[in-house]
C-alpha cells in the first residue's frame, strides 16, 4: 500500500465556520513522496512506524492510521484486529498531508484486506471524518477541494511537474497557523490568494512558467510569522530559477516548481545548501492517489 504526499497549488482561507473549520478553496496536487503501509490480520489492532519523523508520531489509537481501521471496521462490521507496519516517506507534521495519507492507506488496505468492497467515494466517506485531507490522499491527481478540503471535482490539466520540496527543521502545528491566520486578520487586511482560475489556466495549458506565477496559499503568511525563516527560504527560489515557491498547507515545507527534472535536480543541490532546509526531496506531480502496490 502506499499513499501520496499533497501540495496546495491554491489555497484561499474563508472565515471560521461554527464548527471550528474554515471554508476553503484549494487545488490539491499529489506528488511522488510517498508513504508505505503494509496490514495483515492479527490478534489484535497494532502499529509500528519507521522511516522519516518515524519518532514523533503515536503508536495508540490515536494514531490516524489506527484511527482509519477503527472507522472502517464500525462502518464494515469487520474486526480491527489487523498488524499495520508504516514506512513514512512524506515529513510529519509538514503540510503535506502525511497523517492524512497514512489514513488513506489504511482505509484502502483493510478494504482490500476484508474484502469489503466499499467505492471509494464511501472510502472517502469515512477517511473525511477522519481529516479534511483523507478524502484526497484517496482521489491523488489534482483536485480543486471546497468546503472544509473533503468535497473534491478532478483538476483536468496536461503534463507533469517537477517539484522540489525543502523540508525544515521541526514541524508546524495545523490549528496554530489557522489561529495565527484569524489572528492576522483580526489585525487588519491581509493579501488574499482570491480565487484560483490562474491556477487551473495554467493546469490546462501544462504550462509550468504560468503555474510557478499563480502558486498562492493564504496560510503561508500565517506560517512564516510563526517561523520567520522561511522567509529567506521563499526568496532563495528566485535566485535559483524555480519557476515559483509556495508554502505547502499550514508548512513548513517550501515547494518549488522547476522547468524540469534537469532543472530540479540542479535545484535540489542548490537548496540542500541552504541552512533552513533539514533535507531536500524531488518529487513529481500528479500521481495517483492511495493504492495496493502488492498483496501476499
Ligand atoms: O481536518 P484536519 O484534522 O486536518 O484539521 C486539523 C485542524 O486544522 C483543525 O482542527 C482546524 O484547526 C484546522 N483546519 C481548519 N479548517 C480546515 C481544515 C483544517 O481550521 N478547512
Amino acid at each position: 500500500m502506499r499513499a501520496p504526499a499533497k501540495l496546495n497549488l491554491h489555497l484561499s482561507v474563508g472565515p471560521r465556520r461554527p464548527d471550528g473549520f474554515h471554508e476553503l478553496t484549494t487545488v490539491f496536487h499529489a506528488v511522488g513522496l510517498f508513504d508505505e503501509l503494509t496490514a495483515r490480520r492479527a490478534g489484535a489492532l497494532s502499529l509500528t512506524v519507521t522511516g522519516e519523523g518515524a519518532a514523533d508520531l503515536p503508536l495508540d489509537a490515536t494514531n490516524l492510521a489506527a484511527q482509519a481501521v477503527c472507522a472502517l471496521a464500525e462502518r464494515t462490521g469487520d474486526d480491527p484486529a489487523v498488524a499495520l507496519a508504516l514506512h513514512k516517506g512524506i515529513p510529519v507534521a509538514g503540510g503535506c498531508a502525511g497523517g492524512s495519507a497514512d489514513a488513506a492507506a489504511a482505509l484502502v488496505a483493510c478494504d482490500a484486506l476484508w474484502g469489503s468492497g466499499l467505492s471509494r467515494d464511501e472510502l472517502a466517506e469515512v477517511g473525511a471524518g477522519l481529516g479534511s485531507d483523507v478524502p484526497f490522499a484517496l482521489h491523488g491527481g489534482t483536485a480543486l477541494g471546497t468546503g472544509r478540503g473533503e468535497r473534491l471535482t478532478a483538476v483536468l490539466g496536461h503534463g507533469t511537474y517537477s517539484w522540489v520540496l525543502a523540508l525544515a527543521e521541526g514541524g508546524l502545528s495545523t490549528p496554530a497557523v489557522y489561529d495565527e491566520l484569524d489572528r492576522r486578520r483580526e489585525h487588519g487586511p491581509v493579501t488574499v490568494a482570491g480565487d484560483p482560475a490562474g491556477v487551473l489556466a495554467a493546469l490546462r495549458a501544462g504550462d509550468p512558467a504560468l503555474l510557478g506565477r499563480a502558486l498562492s496559499n493564504d496560510l503561508q503568511a500565517a506560517a512564516v510569522a510563526l517561523r520567520p525563516r522561511l522567509r529567506a527560504l521563499l526568496a532563495s527560489g528566485d535566485d535559483l530559477g524555480a519557476l515559483g515557491a509556495v508554502v505547502s498547507g499550514s508548512g513548513p515545507t517550501v515547494a518549488f516548481l522547476a522547468r524540469d527534472e534537469t532543472h530540479a535536480v540542479a535545484l535540489a543541490a542548490a537548496l540542500a545548501g541552504h541552512d533552513v532546509c533539514r533535507s531536500v526531496r524531488r518529487a513529481d506531480g500528479p500521481v495517483p492517489g492511495a493504492r495496493v502496490v502488492r498483496t501476499r
